[in-house]
Formats: C-alpha cells, sequence, structure tokens
C-alpha cells in the first residue's frame, strides 16, 4: 500500500528516519540519571519514581532536581510513604524547587494513589490524566516512561526540537498544537515497551543536550541531516516566539526577628497564593508603596537588600533586623536558613549577615 502524505507533515519515512537514528543515538548517549533505567531495557522503572522525578523536572534542570529527588526517595520510598507523610515536612523538603502549589498537588495526587488505587499507579495515561494534580505531560511521560505505552509527551525540549526539525515559523505560544501534531506522528504504536519508553526520553536528552535552546550544537547532532532549521542557516532563531510583556517589579521588606538564643521568627503564610503553606519570614504587601509598619516594635535597623524573581514578578526586599519576641514560629536560625524557599533564604541570610 502506498502511504498518503499528509499534508504539510514530514512523511512516515522521514518521521521513521529520524525516530531510527535518534533512538541509535540515545542507546549510546543517554543522560545517567537516578531515576532512569538504562535505553533498551524491558524492564520498567517504578511509577512513583517516574512520576516524582517528572513532577520535579518541570521546574527546573535534572541536576538540581537529583538531591531533591534522593531526599524524596529515601525519606518516603513508596507513594503510600509520601501519601502518610505530614503537609509540613514535604513543603520544608520542596523548599528550593520553587512553584510551591507543585508540592501541594504532589501530596494530593499520592494521597489520590493511596486511597483509592491501593498505592499502586494506573497504567494508562487516560487514567493518570484522572489523577488530580496530573496534566496532560505527566499523563503521557509516566505512561511512556513506566509502563512502555506509545505517549505523546511533549515539554520545552520537544517543542523546541520539532520547532527545528520542520522550521516552523509561527511563534510560541501560538505554535503550540502544531508542534504537538508534528511530535505526534514520532509516536508509533506497535513497537516494543523500551521503545515507546526510550523515545520521549531520547527527545528530551536531545533537546537539553544537543538541541540547547542557546547556540545549539548542530555539528554533534545525529539528526543534524534532517533539519530544516540548520538548512536555513540560523537553527537558533527556533522557535519562533512572542515578545513576552516584561515582568513587573514590586518592593517589600523582609522583617528578621531575632530571639539572641540562636532563634529567628517565622510565620506560616496562608494557604493560597504565592508560596502558599509554606513557613517564611514576616514581610510587609509586595507592590510599588509597601507598608513599612513592622510586625513587632523594635529597634529596627536596615541591613541591606536582596533580589528575587519569580515567574510572574521581580522583587527587591529590603532587610530589617532587630531583637525582639512576639507571637511567631520561633525557629533555629540554621534549620531556618536549610528550610526556607529561596526567597526567604535569602533575606535571611543577608539579615543575619548585616
Ligand atoms: N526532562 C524532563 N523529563 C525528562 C526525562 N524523563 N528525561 C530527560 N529529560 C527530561
Amino acid at each position: 500500500m502506498v502511504a498518503v502524505p499528509i499534508p504539510d507533515m514530514p512523511s512516515a519515512e522521514t518521521v521513521a528516519r529520524i525516530r531510527a537514528v535518534l533512538l541509535d543515538w540515545y542507546a549510546v548517549q543517554a543522560r545517567t540519571l537516578v531515576w532512569r533505567t538504562p535505553p533498551g531495557v524491558e524492564r520498567r522503572p517504578d511509577p512513583y519514581r517516574v512520576w516524582l522525578s517528572e513532577v520535579m523536572l518541570q521546574q527546573t534542570t535534572t541536576p538540581h532536581a537529583t538531591p531533591y529527588f534522593l531526599a524524596f526517595t529515601t525519606r518516603w520510598p513508596t507513594v503510600n510513604d509520601l501519601a502518610a507523610a505530614q503537609d509540613g515536612d514535604v513543603m520544608a523538603a520542596w523548599a528550593g524547587l520553587g512553584y510551591y502549589a507543585r508540592a501541594r498537588n504532589l501530596l494530593t495526587c499520592a494521597r489520590a494513589v493511596a486511597s483509592d488505587h491501593g498505592g499502586v499507579f494506573p497504567d494508562t495515561e487516560a487514567a493518570l490524566l484522572n489523577l488530580p494534580g496530573v496534566g496532560a505531560y505527566t499523563a503521557a511521560a509516566v505512561a511512556a516512561i513506566a509502563f512502555g505505552r506509545p505517549a505523546n509527551v511533549v515539554d520545552g525540549n520537544v517543542e523546541r526540537v520539532m520547532a527545528r526539525l520542520f522550521a516552523v515559523e509561527t511563534p510560541l505560544p501560538a505554535a503550540r498544537p502544531r508542534l504537538k501534531a508534528l511530535a505526534a506522528r514520532f509516536v508509533i504504536g506497535d513497537q516494543s515497551g523500551a521503545e515507546h519508553a526510550d523515545w520521549p526520553q531520547a527527545l528530551m536528552d536531545l533537546g537539553a543536550t544537543v538541541c540547547r535552546p542557546k547556540s545549539p550544537l548542530c555539528d554533534s547532532c545525529p539528526v543534524a541531516f534532517g533539519c530544516a532549521a540548520l538548512a536555513t542557516g540560523e537553527p537558533g532563531r527556533y522557535p519562533l516566539k512572542v515578545k513576552k510583556a516584561e515582568r513587573p517589579h514590586r518592593y517589600g521588606i523582609a522583617w528578621v526577628l531575632r530571639d539572641g538564643q540562636g532563634g529567628v521568627a517565622l510565620m506560616r503564610r496562608p494557604d493560597k497564593g504565592l508560596l502558599g503553606g509554606m513557613l517564611g519570614l514576616p514581610t510587609s504587601d509586595w507592590g510599588d508603596n509597601p507598608d513599612t509598619t513592622p510586625p513587632v516594635p523594635a529597634d529596627w535597623r536596615e541591613a541591606g537588600a536582596v533580589e528575587h524573581v519569580f515567574t510572574h514578578f521581580s522583587l527587591t526586599l529590603a532587610v530589617h533586623v532587630a531583637a525582639g519576641e512576639g507571637d511567631f514560629v520561633w525557629t533555629a536560625e540554621a534549620e531556618a536558613l536549610a528550610g526556607l524557599p529561596t526567597v526567604f533564604r535569602k533575606a535571611l541570610d543577608r539579615g543575619l549577615a548585616g
């Protein structure tokens, strides 16, 4: 039978060739990652570990995620262990990974797997998608990597590889559906479980190590032969992006209140909102003109300022320090430095130094 070409889509031959070459490359070049089974291995990794790693990797790089992954899996080796953990312990262990709503979703999902699925992750993309806090990316990644199912796993790496292979001229985010459709062409149903698991990881490793966002290493690219972006002479121009509006800048004050015995005053933040449910330093509101009233009267002095960039705004926090007392969550300074979200850790560091 002669395959009918789909308009505006690569041919089945092109797809099969790129896929085969990239899988061969991955068989040799796969990164060694603590949650990963090596290429070509039919035995699948523990779905709990795959799920946990994918949630962590949605917001950070593999080197940054690795110690967190090891700490989580040492302390909570199974999804049932994580489900039974105290919220505050999980939030503290997540500190430094950012985007704390994810840590809450993580717990909600672990508890749903423990209580509704007997501690066993469902093994299809559709059933995974029904778990609370599991989105399209995570469901596809767990279905492919942990269960060897054909699934279209599309993250920023995969979007970039597709945009370059096919020199997609539509800028992001409008290009997203097309990039997803292009990636779907490479998901071929009748292959082994190991291949279904290896394929998205091969694409992601290529995106992370060769087809990098800036200065792609096209000389080392196994699929350079099929890359339309390289043929234009400007592969780094892809994916095109609509210019983002500039991040607004906000100002605030962080209050470092010390008890003189190695303790510092912290407060639990409201559940809803930025850094929800996390412990933090007492602060003013964050805006153009923050309220300068301290949380308790004391002999406050300025100790400099720290900068932090959140997803939707950047922040300058002036740090004020005093000795005093009051109704706070008093915490050993060393413990606070180790467990606070990064913005507060920076401010506390500044306060203790100054
Ligand atoms: N980035 C996110 N998930 C990944 C994975 N499973 N392999 C390689 N890079 C990734």
